[in-house]
């Protein structure tokens, strides 16, 4: 056994595609459950703009969103002294190692990814190879730096087993090279449903915008939206998880244990025999208030592009020295000349 696991501190990778608006659902269920982590463990985080490119992208906006993202980031109490913060495709190990796993992954694997199926469901004029492989992209920036666990959504599991998939089938080869890492799901907040059709994921790239809350909405647009979210017509306030007609009650109900620190049990007692305006009222003002500091942070930082890209470079240049370090190990095993 190597010992490399017992001499640091658990290391932990994590990362959002600066694709579209940044959600509620990727603040609550993603992003500030980092913040909590980054004492604890050894912290990288990255901007996935390569994941984003499968699909079609107007590059000036995926350049800004980048950007935007990693503002958001440190806004949200993402510190930069303490964790790596880095744009993924400024370090070249992730394509170089994406490359070699694919040899490790079979198509049969890949075919069965959910999120491939609904995404050329989507996309249906342009299911590229690079969607195909995402999950192996993926893997690669999970096991460049030997994380031992990995914050995901629920959404994400699915990932992360067959990153396990294709590093043991790697190191059952070539010896341990490769830390299998575990996925670490958030208790609450791991899914945010979408506003308008709650029994589906809240997601950015809704055609609808009044499905999802964007971190930058003006905050009468957030009100608006949580007071126009579907809820059913039973006027009962009770979180039934394993009840589907209750998915808009049980999101409002999640959403609002997330931002006060409690459980959605708890938040419905509270409000029991209570209409849904009355519930509605007080979630937006939850999330309102919750949004105010960040956004006040966001706007300050944003506007410092030179603090950004001293930030990112560093970043780059830290995930870079530690990526290169699996990469020549990864090389040297599958028998590439290295020097
Ligand atoms: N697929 C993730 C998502 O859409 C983003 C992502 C890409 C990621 N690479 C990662 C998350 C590595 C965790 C670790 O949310």
């Amino acid at each position: 056994m190597e010992t490399q696991n017992t001499e640091r501190k658990k290391r932990i990778f994590s990362g959002v595609q600066p694709s579209g608006t940044i959600t509620l659902g990727n603040y609550l269920g993603a992003i500030r459950n980092w913040v909590a982590l980054q004492d604890e463990y050894d912290c990288a985080f990255a901007m996935m703009d390569m994941h984003s490119i499968t699909v079609r992208q107007t590059p000036a906006e995926l350049r800004k969103r980048t950007l935007e993202l990693l503002a958001l980031y440190i806004a949200c109490g993402i510190d930069p002294e303490k964790c790596i913060l880095f744009i993924q495709s400024q370090n070249s190990a992730h394509a170089e190692l994406s490359w070699v796993l694919n040899c490790f992954t079979y198509m049969g694997e890949l075919n069965r990814m959910t999120q491939f199926k609904d995404k050329s469901a989507k996309h249906a004029d342009n299911i590229n190879a690079g969607l195909f492989t995402y999950p192996v992209l993926m893997a690669a920036d999970i096991l460049l730096y030997q994380a031992d666990l990995v914050p995901v959504g629920k959404d994400q599991m699915q990932h992360i087993e067959i990153c396990r998939d294709i590093a043991q089938r790697f190191n059952a080869v070539y010896g341990n090279v490769f830390t299998i890492p575990e996925g670490l799901l958030v208790k609450s907040g791991a899914k945010i449903m979408s506003l308008q059709e709650p029994t589906k994921k809240m997601s950015k790239s809704d055609e609808n915008p009044k499905a999802f809350i964007s971190m930058m909405d003006d905050f009468n647009v957030i009100a608006k939206k949580i007071k126009s979210a579907v809820t059913d017509s039973e006027g009962v306030i009770e979180y039934r998880p394993d009840d589907e007609n209750k998915a808009g009650v049980n999101n409002l109900l999640s959403i609002m244990a997330v931002m006060t620190d409690s459980t959605p049990e708890k938040v419905a007692a509270l409000y029991e025999g209570q209409g849904y305006g009355t519930l509605k009222g007080a979630v937006a003002e939850a999330v309102v208030e919750g949004i105010r500091p960040i956004r006040a942070e966001y706007d300050r930082i944003i506007k410092d592009k030179a603090y950004l890209q001293g930030i990112y470079r560093q970043g780059a240049e830290t995930a870079h020295r530690i990526a290169d370090r699996t990469l020549k190990k990864v090389y040297k095993k599958v028998g590439f000349v290295i020097d």
